[in-house]
């Protein structure tokens, strides 16, 4: 099974910035956003490659996961062997790409992938957001099993009044994830069996609290779907679209996680409460960090 991150969107909100560099190369620390993110990507045992879906535009991201041996080499000569390891690393991580030239929408980035993926079951992994711990997507994998490979998405409560703001899921609790006996219906734990998708609701029309947080586990049906997917929202080809017809044919269900568990980096603002809660989790430059804050207050 294939994980597909789509990574060839224009990064507007990261302006001037995405000028020259890729949003998903900023780096979280010292590592880009987007390592993290293949990392996370095989960490379910049913995962064997990543496609990354990128733009010819970008080709700093396919620089990033290439073999520089040289490199590598020059280092090791200096007497820099942990880091030539480092650097060894990203080049060996199991990465192939996929070309989306012009960035249609998430739905298109996703089917421009399909050669790779084939007739099986897929992740999808947003390109800018990453899950440290890495549990997200093998609990997806369990989840999927557990009910024959239909596919599952991951999904985490929002206050009611945010809902607007984004896709949000119908349906009924059915189950627990194991181990988390007792969550209710919208906390971690939780696992709903999905009825219906929408799309930026009210307050009022909203279904549930519960937003689609850019982890899928997806049928290789869908690719089917996506082909013939026509704009929506914003006249962009949505992958929501493609999985509310599923819907009419196939089972779906959702986990719902901690909102905490996943790190945003798609505007300034998350990337920087990003590198925030990274460094304070890191017990090598916690201390620095904090003190190179100097006298600001929260
Ligand atoms: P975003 O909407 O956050 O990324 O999509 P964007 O379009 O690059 O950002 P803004 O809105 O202009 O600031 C989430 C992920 O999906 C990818 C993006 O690269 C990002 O990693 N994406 C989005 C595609 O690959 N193709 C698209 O057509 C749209």
């Amino acid at each position: 099974m294939k994980a597909v991150i789509p990574a060839a969107g224009l990064g507007t909100r990261f302006l001037p910035a995405t000028k020259a560099l890729p949003k998903e190369l900023l780096p979280v620390l010292d590592k880009p956003v987007i390592q993290y993110v293949v990392e996370e990507a095989l960490a379910p045992s049913a995962v064997d490659g990543v496609v990354i879906v990128n733009s010819h535009e970008k080709p700093q991201i396919n620089e990033y996961f290439s073999v520089d041996k040289h490199f590598e080499e020059y280092l090791r000569a200096h007497g820099k062997s942990k880091e030539a390891e480092l650097v060894h690393e990203a080049g060996a991580l199991p990465v192939s790409f996929a070309y989306q030239d012009d960035p249609r929408g998430l739905g298109h980035a996703v089917l421009c992938a399909a050669p790779e993926t084939g007739d099986e079951s897929f992740f999808v992994l947003l390109g800018d957001y990453f899950v440290p711990e890495k549990q997200m997507c093998v609990h997806m994998q369990e989840v999927s099993e557990a009910h024959g490979g239909a596919s599952v998405i991951a999904v985490a409560p929002v206050p009611a009044d945010q809902v607007s703001r984004y896709g949000i899921i119908a349906g009924e609790r059915v189950e627990s994830l194991s181990g988390i006996e007792g969550a209710a219906d919208e906390e971690p734990g939780a696992v709903w069996k999905v009825s219906g998708l929408v799309e930026k609701p009210s307050p009022e029309d909203a279904p549930s609290h519960l937003f689609i947080v850019g982890r899928y586990l997806l049928s290789a049906r869908v690719m089917e779907l996506l082909r013939t997917q026509g704009p929506g929202a914003g006249g962009e080809i949505q992958l929501t679209d493609a999985m509310a017809r599923l819907l009419e044919e196939e089972e779906m269900y959702a986990v719902v996680v901690d909102p905490n568990e996943g790190c945003d980096t798609g505007t300034p603002a998350a990337w920087a409460a990003t590198n925030a809660r990274m460094a304070l989790a890191n017990p090598a430059i916690r201390d620095a960090f904090i003190e190179g804050l100097g006298g600001a207050r929260v």
